[in-house]
């Protein structure tokens, strides 16, 4: 069986599964802002259209000044790209031929865009405690040219405070290792330690950062890269001209404008998370130490959660499977935050499952 190798498009699941698509259907696989997108997007949607007739700015110029100034680093350190995804490619790219570590379990196009540019792959794994662990990182880092780090990571939801960070920095900055961290969903956390102004004193951090998930575009496609400058210039040579469309980066800047909204969301999900945890606990089920708007589900009865993913499905459920995360290999499933009526749904679905287990 071929395993979609991402959540979202759940007809790819279906279909793998062989099974029909409910008419009624709640996807959890896709960890999107439950909210939607921000209101002011909404209120001046139709002045975005103005956009469609222009080539965009290549460097997207306004965009990147805003963000840099957020972050407290010059637009010299920002590149703008089609999606975090386009990122992580054009990283790929700048890594040809070279040697890269990942921590494991992750997002999966660290490895897909590493491995496509001939760059070699060695994993290092994180146990399902998922508590930050050196263990023989060193004699990895020895030979290997970047680290990847997804923080918080997806798929636990686990974060790794800066603290840990800062001793990688140190770790990889005396192998001359470049660290990668993919920050996607660092905005859901209530207590984010921000790591951007390490920059200036380490030229090998690269962050990447997602604008799809807080803000519910990931059809606009748009993310960037806080990195040193040569950094953002090697990579951007590797970067198609008008690679971020011209929506796309005046909807980022409206974004950029919407702290109540990101305020209102981690509220949202803190209150959601903390009911669906005590449902799962009082259900025995097991669950990952998530602090953001995603987390792993175990029924721990199931040494795979196959036939759990099967229930949920045939009951228009959408769970996202781990079948393809080093680590997990399919022993847990992975579900988004929803809104409160959502999340009911999913939890009276986990109900009928248990029940059905009698
Ligand atoms: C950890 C992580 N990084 C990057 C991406 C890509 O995000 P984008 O939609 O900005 O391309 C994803 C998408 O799921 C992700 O989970």
């Amino acid at each position: 069986m071929k395993w979609p190798s991402h959540g979202a498009n759940p007809h790819f699941l279906y279909e793998a599964m062989n099974l029909p698509v409910p008419k009624e259907k709640l996807d959890f696989s896709a960890n999107i802002n439950p909210l939607g997108p921000p209101p002011v997007l909404k209120e001046n949607w139709g002045k975005l259209l103005e956009a469609v007739t222009e080539y965009p700015d290549p460097h997207g110029t306004i965009l990147k000044r805003k963000i840099a100034e957020r972050e407290g680093l010059q637009e010299s350190n920002v590149l703008l790209g089609n999606g975090a995804a386009e990122v992580i490619s054009l990283i790929g790219r700048m890594l040809a031929g070279n040697q890269a570590v990942i921590v494991q379990p992750a997002f999966s196009e660290y490895e897909e865009a590493c491995r496509v540019s001939g760059c070699q792959v060695q994993y290092h794994q994180i146990p399902d405690t998922w508590a930050w662990m050196d263990d023989d990182l060193d004699a990895k880092l020895k030979k290997a040219d970047a680290l990847f780090l997804c923080n918080p990571s997806n798929p636990t939801g686990a974060y790794y405070s800066k603290s840990i960070i800062l001793h990688l920095l140190e770790k990889c900055r005396s192998q001359q290792c470049l660290l990668i961290v993919d920050e996607a969903f660092y905005d859901f956390l209530a207590d984010y330690e921000s790591i951007s102004q390490c920059i200036n004193e380490y030229p090998n951090l690269l962050i990447i950062r997602s604008m799809t998930k807080m803000f519910a575009i990931p059809g606009l496609r748009l993310g960037y890269l806080l990195a040193d400058p040569a950094v953002i210039r090697k990579i951007a040579a590797f970067q198609p001209h008008w690679s971020t469309n011209g929506i796309a980066l005046k909807a980022g800047e409206l974004c950029l404008e919407s702290e109540s909204y990101i305020k209102e969301t981690i509220t949202l999900i803190e209150q959601e998370r903390q009911r669906l945890f005590l449902f799962y606990q009082s259900r025995e089920m097991l669950v990952s130490p998530s602090r953001i708007n995603f987390y792993l589900l175990k029924d721990p009865t199931l040494s795979n959660q196959y036939s759990f993913l099967q229930y949920l499905l045939n009951r228009g459920i959408i769970a996202r499977h781990t079948v393809n995360f080093p680590g997990l290999e399919g022993e847990w499933l992975r579900f988004a935050i929803k809104g409160p009526g959502d999340n009911d749904k999913l939890m009276e679905a986990v109900d009928g499952w248990l029940d059905s287990r009698l």
